[in-house]
């Protein structure tokens, strides 16, 4: 049985539009959206957050690692002699450079919003949302770190990795107010966990190609990273003659090149060079060194691999051909992810049906999550598609679809979890 749609939805919705622009002040820079992995801007975040978390009826913790959770428990009478069980609900708060104010944020706040609606309810299931502190890889090179935490498979060893101004994770974390040694903590495997629903924009023009407010994922593609450093020799820009340069950044272009021609050859995939540093970096000396980043996706995992280790083969290659060295160093793995069958067709059920099935190219906390419990996600239509920009935008009307859609599940839980 879904449930009946409220105007209420649209005035809540309304107000989910406002927050957004409220977390969109939360930022590195007084002038764009930057919020990485726990910053001042991100601990502003949280401010607001649990806020209104507490406004929705939730208890609120941060867990060690960053992650702000909020939790609505388990009415305690319906819960008495049994475990309750527990449904995650949740996306990501941190945001690459330069970023919309709705990738992310909005399945937190869609999440919160949906948690009000049965706050005053008698609940045989716990509701946790939890607002990731780190799904995009900007501050440490390394996506998922919230959810990987949660998950339980964070990587240790990624604690000793230094951000740009030389601070290590670990030392980040512990500013911040957490516990490295403790990551382990964050973990919810031993939990009995319905599963994990996301609420994100589709950061793609499906959904607006087909007039459909919001769709439900059927699988997000898998990605490779890797960060390739060329080292040359830097020289006098006015006197070493062009036979003799072994020029770093000329290399890297060649690979960028190569890296587009690939991605355009292989239907399916898509390739980015998405970072170029280049030392010393004066425009009167042949660079010496120049650093690039790759991310590499495609939703079928061999062609991704064999297309990445190929270009592996084109950097070694292009660095040969110009007596230059080349580092090469992975940098992160996630492989396609399937979205769980029997709760999506839940979450359809519960709207009514008939909800559009769409894949995702970009990556999500999700995809993480599915490796500890079940796991679905819901897509908001964007204007246009666009993301990782900050002309990202939403329809209010959509997102009173997309709460309304998360309501009806959340009523389908209990009344699944009180027959069985
Ligand atoms: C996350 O936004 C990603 O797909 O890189
Ligand atoms: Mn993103
Ligand atoms: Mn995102």
């Amino acid at each position: 049985m879904s449930t009946p749609r409220s105007a209420d939805y649209d005035a809540i919705a309304d107000r989910i539009l406002a927050q957004a622009d409220r977390l969109a002040s939360c930022s590195e820079g007084p002038r764009d959206i930057t919020r990485t992995f726990l910053t001042p801007a991100m601990a502003d975040a949280h401010g607001l957050l649990s806020q209104w978390m507490r406004d929705a009826g939730m208890t609120v913790r941060c867990d060690v690692i960053g992650n702000l959770v909020g939790t609505l428990p388990a009415d305690a009478s319906c819960a008495a002699g049994q475990t309750p069980r527990r449904l995650l609900l949740g996306s990501h708060i941190d945001t690459v450079r330069q970023a919309g104010r709705y990738d992310g944020v909005l399945g937190v706040l869609v999440a919160i919003a949906a948690a009000a609606q049965i706050a005053r309810t008698a609940r045989r299931v716990s509701v946790d949302v939890i607002a990731f502190c780190e799904e995009e890889g900007v501050r440490y090179r390394a996506p998922f770190l919230g959810s990987r935490a949660i998950a339980g498979s964070f990587d240790l060893a990624l604690l000793s990795r230094a951000d740009d101004g030389g601070v290590t994770m670990a030392e980040a974390i512990r500013s911040f107010g957490g516990d490295p040694d403790r990551i382990d903590d964050c973990s919810y495997r031993g939990e009995t966990l319905i599963g994990y629903v996301e609420v994100h924009i589709e950061q793609g023009p499906i959904l607006e190609l087909a007039s459909e407010p919001v769709g439900l994922v059927t699988s997000i593609a898998g990605q490779r990273r890797a960060s390739i450093r060329f080292a040359g020799a830097a020289g006098h820009a006015g006197t070493v003659p062009m036979a003799v340069r072994r020029d770093a950044l000329v290399a890297a272009a060649e690979f960028v090149l190569a890296t587009e021609e690939l991605a355009r050859e292989t239907t399916g995939m898509v390739a980015t060079v998405g970072t170029i540093e280049v030392a010393p970096g004066a425009s009167n000396v042949i660079p010496g060194e120049a650093r690039c980043s790759l991310d590499l996706r495609h939703q079928h995992d061999e062609i991704r691999d064999r297309g990445f280790a190929g270009l592996r083969e084109t950097a070694e290659r292009i660095a040969g051909e110009r007596s230059l060295g080349v580092t090469w160093t992975d940098t992160d793995r996630a492989d396609a992810v399937p979205m769980d069958a029997e709760l999506t067709a839940m979450i359809d059920a519960a709207a009514g049906g008939g909800l559009p099935r769409l894949a995702s190219g970009a990556g999500h906390d999700a995809m993480v999550m599915a490796s500890l419990c079940p796991t679905s996600m819901l897509f908001v239509r964007c204007a246009g598609g666009i993301s990782h920009n900050p002309a990202e935008a939403v329809l209010a009307g959509d997102v009173a679809r997309a709460l309304e859609v998360v309501v009806s599940m959340l009523h389908r839980v209990e009344e699944e979890a009180s027959i069985g």
